[in-house]
């Protein structure tokens, strides 16, 4: 390792988010320009016990870049959930010479690399998840592309609720978190929205709004349900059963999570693998990336775990009034 700085691994773990190729190419380049050997890691976690590392050449990330998925491959780790497996990690990462690892997932790749710091690995996360579910950043790697995705799917489906004068009950991803259906509730314009974080479980008000707003003279619904409310089809059934109106539920499933990353995604995955090895280079230890005010920054990944993210209610009452929740008509 003459003349090397050091050898940076970097994985990706948890759910694909369309950007990820793009964060691995940018580790990957940026490191090799800094004077870096860097290895890739495939199956997340997985790899490293496996060790299924191999460095990689500056031509070995072309053609990732627009491409959805992770040309590494990602992988949820039992063997890792364990104290030994994260101490066997650790003890391969030192026998291969890797002085840090890039994590690219979300909350929980980001504790298994919190973890795995305390056997003294250096580690440091870019958020990487359509969920937009991690608290201290207001932008994670994957939501722009899903988003925009969920958004097609539901115009989509508003032509065909329209022309049937239908309700559509339209699940989105988010098994604790309901952004995605918030950013589709006011890029849809959706009637409703049903997010975990707010939902009250109030299904009779619900019915009732539907109800009333048909006899007002609406001739379709787009109801957005997050996945952590769930129970979409038999939310439609009930709907259609209480009000007498047609009711189809669909849900949009993994198709969110594949595609070609939007430019957002693509710049925002890059700067920030650009920066996890400015960070390294830097001598920083144990840090995760995120994206607040309009500046890149990095943050103690302990620090970032006190953290606790909520639905911004501004955004929440814009989608209430613009649709057709009663609650914020009057405020
Ligand atoms: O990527 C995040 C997420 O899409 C969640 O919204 C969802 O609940 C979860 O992943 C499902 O992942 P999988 O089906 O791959 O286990």
């Amino acid at each position: 390792m003459i003349d090397c700085k050091g050898r940076i691994a970097v994985l990706t773990s948890g759910g694909d988010a369309p950007g990820m190729n793009a964060a691995v190419r940018a580790v990957v380049r940026t490191g090799i320009a800094k004077g870096y050997e860097v290895f890739g890691v495939r199956r997340g976690y997985n790899g490293i016990l496996n060790k299924e590392m191999k460095r990689m050449t500056f031509h070995d990330v072309s053609e990732k870049l627009q491409h959805g998925g992770t040309f590494l491959f990602t992988a949820r780790s039992v063997e890792f959930g364990k104290e030994e497996g994260k101490q066997k990690a650790a003890e391969i990462c030192r026998e291969m010479g890797i002085d840090s690892l890039v994590v690219i997932g979300g909350d929980g790749s980001f504790k298994g690399a919190r973890d795995l710091s305390k056997y003294g690995i250096n580690v440091i996360g870019i958020p990487g998840t359509i969920d937009l579910d991690i608290a201290y950043t207001d932008y994670t790697i994957g939501f722009d592309t899903a988003v925009n995705t969920a958004m097609e799917a539901i115009d989509r489906l508003r032509e065909t609720s329209n022309s049937h004068e239908r309700c559509s009950v339209v699940e989105v991803m988010g098994r604790s978190a309901g952004y995605i259906a918030l950013w589709c509730g006011i890029a849809n314009g959706a009637e409703e929205i049903l997010l975990p974080e707010k939902f009250d479980n109030d299904y009779d008000k619900l019915i009732e709004e539907i109800k009333k707003n048909r006899e007002a003279g609406m001739t379709h619904q787009v109801v957005i349900n997050a996945e952590g409310v769930g129970h979409s089809n038999s939310l439609a059934k009930r709907i259609e059963e209480a009000t007498g109106i047609e009711t189809r539920a669909t849900i949009l499933g993994h198709l969110q999570r594949g595609g070609s990353p939007t430019a957002r995604d693509r710049v925002y995955a890059s700067i920030m693998g650009a920066y996890a090895v400015d960070i390294i280079a830097q001598g920083k230890k144990n840090r995760v990336i995120g994206y607040r005010q309009g500046q890149v920054y990095d943050v103690d990944i302990f620090e970032a775990f006190q953290m606790k993210k909520s639905i911004d209610d501004y955004q929440y009452q814009v989608a209430g009034i613009l649709g057709t929740r009663c609650d914020y008509k009057n405020m």
